[in-house]
């Protein structure tokens, strides 16, 4: 037994992670379930560090120094459930098992339960940053018991990203609170990545722009408040050819996004607290559109005339206009994040986890896709307690929000008027406007659904719950005195 850690999956996340782990000095046990996938990684980068490549899992969990750390990189689900009770048969009580995919936070818990029941703690780790992130410096996110971090803190700190010098992780909290965190980081990340896409179809369908012209703008956009690792690479995206046609690669791309869960959890996870978040599952709901395509095209074939979607402005015009979509695409990302660090409060205070928002915010700041520059503004919104009650609230994104406002509410009026769809831009402004209104027509609601189910109301005059015999007009009763 020599190796002071082992990975197990070698897929491109888990190969990133063993050589990580290498090249900060670690002895790291390799297994894979087939040896050719090991077999490339020792020799393509053996020589990066000392890899203890093993043929089966008895051979990797013996390779292993006592107490044992072994982080799978395996497919979330079953195969994930596979690897951990066959590593746990073979393992002894102290022994550490890290998952490093993208499972379900309830799954991490039950998994965590029945780990510790075998005396064997088990981490459920969020890693954020992608194949090149999990390689140079991912942000991780890992939840367990208090003994377990110790011992991983001096490993997951050589490998993390650092952001200021700082190691991006923390301990998020026990049992299921990384992968937690980890999952509304995916909220946001679909938020955002649905944010600029909104904001490249104003510029190409209202503007007429080209893939390239609007590519210059996310550059210089990065340049501004909106720095961050999704606006450099989107305009890295805009300004690719297609080598085949020629053509900018975006035009050749099928308009069909992808997704694989993590953003649907996030919203099915906040329905069930009772958290809005509407800019997450708007973005959600755009993927699922998008993958219509039959039914986009069929719906096309009806000729639904709508609004002509160019927008005719002049030069100046045009580039206030430009100014628009980056002060609504701030507002609205403003707007997501608050949601996102909501879900987790409300989520903290269920499961009893107790997360520290501004160490949350600051593990995100480099190393992972949501990474940017404005966190280091959230970090210390809830370092200092201005966000207590909303991100919002905070002195500098009240400011912010308040100098984006005029341009935000263009923005929306100007794609209804024009007919480009802006799900997140629109629904995160009603959010705002319903965070504002001191009274919502919830009252009428409440009216409706207490004349056809007598579920009663209260009042804003008198304690209680009240419900009216709407047979007999004017007959109002007490239900209950609180
Ligand atoms: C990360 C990413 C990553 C995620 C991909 C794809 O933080 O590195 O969030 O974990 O798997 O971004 O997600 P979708 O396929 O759902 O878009």
């Amino acid at each position: 037994a020599q190796a002071n850690v082992g990975v197990v999956g070698l897929a491109a996340m888990g190969a990133s992670l063993a050589r990580n782990l290498a090249r900060h000095g670690n002895k790291v046990a390799v297994f894979n379930r087939s040896y050719a996938r090991t077999e490339h990684l020792i020799d393509n980068y053996g020589d990066e560090g000392t890899f203890y490549p093993a043929k089966t899992v008895q051979e990797f969990v013996a390779s292993l120094e006592r107490p044992r750390t072994a982080i799978i990189m395996v497919k979330a689900g079953e195969p994930t459930d596979d690897v951990i009770n066959e590593l746990a048969d073979l393992m002894e009580p102290g022994d550490i098992i890290v998952d490093g995919g993208n499972a379900f936070y309830q799954d991490t818990i039950r998994r965590e339960k029945e780990m510790s029941a075998r005396g064997i703690h088990f981490v459920g780790m969020g890693v954020s940053g992608g194949e090149e992130g999990a390689l140079l410096g991912p942000s991780l996110m890992p939840g367990g018991s208090d003994e377990s971090w110790e011992r991983l803190k001096p490993i997951l700190e050589s490998i993390a990203a650092k952001a200021e010098g700082e190691p991006c992780v923390t301990h998020i909290g026990p049992n299921g609170a990384g992968h937690f965190v980890k999952m509304v980081h995916n909220g946001i990340e679909y938020s955002d990545m649905q944010l600029i896409a909104e904001s490249y179809d104003l510029m190409r369908r209202g503007l007429g722009m080209s893939p390239d012209q609007i590519g210059d703008v996310f550059q210089e956009w990065n340049g501004t408040e909106l720095n961050s690792y999704l606006i450099e690479i989107t305009a890295e995206v805009l300004h690719k050819k297609d080598e085949k046609t020629g053509q900018p690669l975006v035009d050749v791309i099928l308009d069909h996004a992808g997704m694989k869960g993590t953003g649907t959890w996030t919203v099915q996870t906040a329905l069930m607290l009772g958290v809005p978040v509407t800019g997450i599952a708007e973005a959600v709901f755009a993927r699922g559109l998008s993958s219509e395509i039959e039914l986009r095209d069929e719906a096309a074939k009806q000729h639904f005339a709508g609004p002509q979607a160019l927008i005719e402005l002049g030069d100046d015009e045009r580039k206030a206009f430009i100014d628009d979509i980056r002060h609504a695409l701030y507002a609205s990302k403003i707007i997501a994040y608050a949601q996102g660090f909501n879900e987790i409060t409300a989520a903290g205070k269920v499961y009893d986890w107790h997360i520290d928002l501004a160490a949350v915010a600051r593990i995100w700041r480099a190393g992972c896709i949501i990474r940017a520059e404005f966190l280091d503004r959230i970090s210390e919104s809830f370092e200092t307690g201005q966000a207590d009650v909303l991100l919002l609230f905070a002195p500098y994104f009240k400011k912010a929000i308040e100098e984006c406002e005029a341009s935000w509410r263009r923005i929306v009026a100007t794609c209804a008027a024009h007919g480009i769809p802006d799900p997140v831009f629109a629904s995160s402004l009603a959010y705002f406007d319903g965070l504002r209104s001191t009274r919502l027509p919830a009252s009428l609601i409440q009216g409706q659904r207490d004349l056809f189910g007598a579920h009663t109301y209260q009042r804003v005059d008198e304690p209680g719950s009240f419900h009216i015999l709407w047979a007999e007009p004017g007959q109002e009763e007490i239900q209950t005195s609180k």
